[in-house]
């Protein structure tokens, strides 16, 4: 994979754990954010690019160090990959299966990379990759992806550590079948649509999980060729096809950020605007928010928040989409931790979610938490304080109390920060907000 040097730069800085943001609270912002490609989009539709022998021109691709990863694991294949500025060129015609071991070491820096089993059997008949482990935020089981595969005429092996994976098919095709999911997974709705795209015969997804970003992989397979309805829906029709041709396609913006940003706001009671982002995939945000206090002006691709000096407080429960995004959880906690009055913040979607309330606690907001919910009472004053972050979200909630603190706030875990945001304090910096990153 030829990165340009700007590319290797990102990767060397995300890798280096020395990274903090620095950041001075109680700066009022002003100005608009253009929001970039969706990660938890991006991610799949690059797993997807092998399932067509063509070119695969992806726009609006957001630069994160999740989609370099990605792309290491793709150039592991043997696919070619041009990155510049915000777009991939994709070439699928030649691939092969790499070595065990180059695979081992970037399959396990990246969960998703997970995705690419779909497409492996749906092209090869056959996989050999790395079990994904869990994470700081749950066990993360695959059971729905195997299960489900298992169905589609998928044997599997486990040893060392490594899943091998067989289609027991004549001839090596993966086959139709009716799946109803126990849970609603993204992640095996996303494996299983894109494994049916080149099966023999229909399949029938039941339970499936309703995201955005499963919208967008169906759109961008259908305009690669294959035969997907209901997408967006609790049931997905998928009409498997011969094969599937290149397209150029452009990613949805990305929601969390957008959401992450919206908080921001309203956390220094800020009026700002964001543009190229979809309101329609905040409705659940944009209400919460709206009971705090804030008011919304929006229009195609573009949305301003208006929050009150006073917010209220509000309760969530986190739940698969349209409900409140597990991935706003901690963003908002932080929120509310200087919120007037108490909220019940409620984590349904993974079982070990909360790390970032001890540093929360540490910055003087006053949380506590029995059975993954957050009791939280709203306080007048954070301060300022070292604080670290151990996922993505998190470190993203702790940057937002920053903004709110008296004093500097030294954040660190960016690395998991620049997993998921492009340019996170450049932006806020844009808007006026006292932040390096050092
Ligand atoms: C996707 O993860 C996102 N990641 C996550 O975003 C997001 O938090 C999550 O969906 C929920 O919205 C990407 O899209 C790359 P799931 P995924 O399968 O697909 C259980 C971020 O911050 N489950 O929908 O891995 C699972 O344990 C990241 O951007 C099974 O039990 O999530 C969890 O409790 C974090 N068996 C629930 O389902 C399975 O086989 C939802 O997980 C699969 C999942």
């Amino acid at each position: 994979m030829n990165i340009n040097n700007s590319t290797a730069n990102i990767l060397k800085n995300v890798m280096s754990h020395n990274n903090y943001l620095e950041i001075e609270g109680g700066e009022i912002l002003k100005g608009n954010i253009k929001i970039n490609g969706a990660k938890n989009s991006a991610l799949v539709l690059m797993a997807a690019s092998i399932l067509s022998r063509g070119q695969i021109n992806l726009f609006n691709v957001p630069r994160i160090s999740d989609v370099l990863v990605m792309s290491e694991i793709l150039t592991a294949m043997g696919i070619n990959i041009k990155s510049s500025s915000n777009q991939l060129k994709i070439n699928t015609y030649e691939i092969s299966l790499p070595s065990q071991d180059v695979f081992f070491d970037l399959f396990n820096a990246l969960r998703v990379s997970f995705f690419c089993i779909g497409p492996l059997l749906a092209r090869f008949g056959k996989a050999k990759i790395p079990l994904p482990g869990g994470c700081l935020i749950g066990s993360r089981p695959i059971d729905e992806h195997i299960n489900s595969l298992k169905q589609l005429g998928v044997i599997f092996e486990f040893k060392n550590n490594y899943l091998s994976a067989e289609v027991n098919t004549p001839n090596k095709r993966l086959l139709g079948a009716t799946i109803n999911f126990k849970c609603k997974s993204v992640g095996a709705t996303e494996t299983l649509i894109m494994a049916a795209s080149l099966a023999k015969g229909t399949t029938i997804l039941n339970n499936a999980a309703q995201e955005p970003e499963i919208i967008d992989l169906a759109n961008m397979l259908n305009l690669m060729g294959a035969q997907i309805k209901g997408a967006g829906s609790e049931c997905i029709t998928i009409k498997g096809v011969e094969s599937l041709k290149g397209c150029n396609y452009t990613v949805i913006p990305d929601r969390i950020e957008a959401g992450t940003f919206l908080i921001a706001a309203a956390i220094t009671r800020s009026e700002i605007s964001l543009s190229q982002c979809e309101p329609n995939h905040l409705q659940t945000v944009i209400k919460k928010l709206e009971l705090c206090g804030c008011k919304f002006e929006y229009s195609k691709q573009f949305l301003r928040i208006i929050p009150n000096k006073i917010l209220k407080s509000v309760d969530i429960n986190t739940s698969p989409y349209p409900g409140f995004p597990t991935d706003l959880q901690a963003p908002f906690m932080a929120l509310m931790a200087t919120a007037d009055g108490t909220s019940k913040i409620k984590e349904t979607v993974f079982e070990n979610r909360m790390h970032h309330v001890k540093e929360l606690n540490s910055m003087g907001a006053n949380i506590t938490v029995k059975d993954n919910v957050a009791t939280v009472v709203g306080v007048k004053y954070l301060r300022g304080r070292v604080v670290l972050g151990t996922d993505l979200r998190a470190t993203a909630a702790l940057a937002l109390a920053g903004l709110y603190a008296n004093g500097k706030t030294i954040v660190r875990g960016l690395e998991y920060l620049e997993r998921g945001y492009e340019a996170f304090s450049k932006k806020l910096g844009e808007l006026g907000a006292k932040i390096l990153k050092k």
